[in-house]
């Protein structure tokens, strides 16, 4: 794992922005895996930014986000769909026909939407860079604290801890969801490349037990110690918990170029 400690949120967007520019510049028909939640919110606008300064562009870019919600209309507000919309797809030059969200559509087996997914996938080549954030729990997706480590994009129910850590997001009124359609484990670990931003102290143990910790479901983030392509972004306050932190500072200062760090080489 390559583990890049950064001063603050906006610093590890930044970072993160310069990562997926750097990729789309060498690759711009990449296949981006994509995540939702408030950590990434900051990294769309350095995107989004990068991208009204002519920086970079989307246009040939594909993206497959991790989960969606089950039972969630894709025009509903709550739903990851419009959250991607309005948060980023809307407002970079992607082909919206080459965006995907595992949803469910109404009448569909919820079954069956996970093979199909796992099949465009592998129809696109694969995903070149899967961007992730850390559940509170360890969950990567909605892969919960005892997934299988070698699950694929499925149904899955979520913890009642991982329900109230959203439960913020949703008004009284409505509708939250308890099961959604994510990835698996085993899809994520596919991904050429992977790239996880953490932020914030509640997410401190969480970090560290990712990365320090036995590789084990009961920490489904675990389990990318055993993929050979991670960088971990974090700030100060996700970092915290970290034992070893000194020898990730020390490393990091080995490594002047962001190229030669992130090597985007594997065309
Ligand atoms: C989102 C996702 C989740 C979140 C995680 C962290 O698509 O799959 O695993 O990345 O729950 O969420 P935030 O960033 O809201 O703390």
């Amino acid at each position: 794992m390559e583990i890049i400690i950064l001063k603050n949120a906006e610093s590890v967007a930044a970072m993160g922005g310069e990562l997926l520019g750097e990729l789309l510049r060498v690759r711009p028909a990449a296949v981006l895996g994509l995540a939702t939640g408030s950590t990434q919110l900051a990294l769309y606008r350095q995107l989004v930014e990068k991208h009204l300064a002519g920086d970079i562009s989307f246009k040939h870019a594909t993206s497959f986000n991790l989960d969606e919600y089950l039972g969630v209309a894709a025009d509903n507000p709550q739903s990851y769909r419009v959250y991607m919309d309005r948060e980023f797809f809307d407002r970079v030059d992607i082909d919206k026909q080459n965006t995907f969200l595992p949803y469910c559509e109404e009448g569909q087996n919820p079954r069956l939407v996970g093979p199909r997914y796992e099949e465009k996938i592998r129809q696109a080549g694969g995903i070149d860079l899967q961007l992730v954030g850390i559940g509170c729990n360890g969950h990567i997706g909605f892969n919960e604290p005892s997934s299988s480590l070698r699950s694929r994009t499925r149904v899955k129910t979520l913890t009642r801890q991982t329900f109230k850590d959203n439960s913020r997001l949703f008004s009284k009124e409505e509708f939250q969801p308890k099961l959604a359609i994510t990835m698996g484990i085993a899809t994520i670990m596919d991904a050429r490349r992977i790239l996880l931003l953490a932020t914030g102290e509640s997410k401190a143990e969480a970090v560290s037990k990712m990365m320090e910790g036995p590789v084990s479901a009961m920490c489904p983030a675990s389990i990318l110690q055993m993929h050979e392509r991670v960088t971990v972004l974090l700030d100060e306050a996700a970092a915290a918990g970290l034992r070893n932190r000194d020898y990730y500072d020390w490393t990091y200062r080995q490594n002047e170029s962001l190229k030669d760090r992130f090597g985007i080489d594997h065309d």
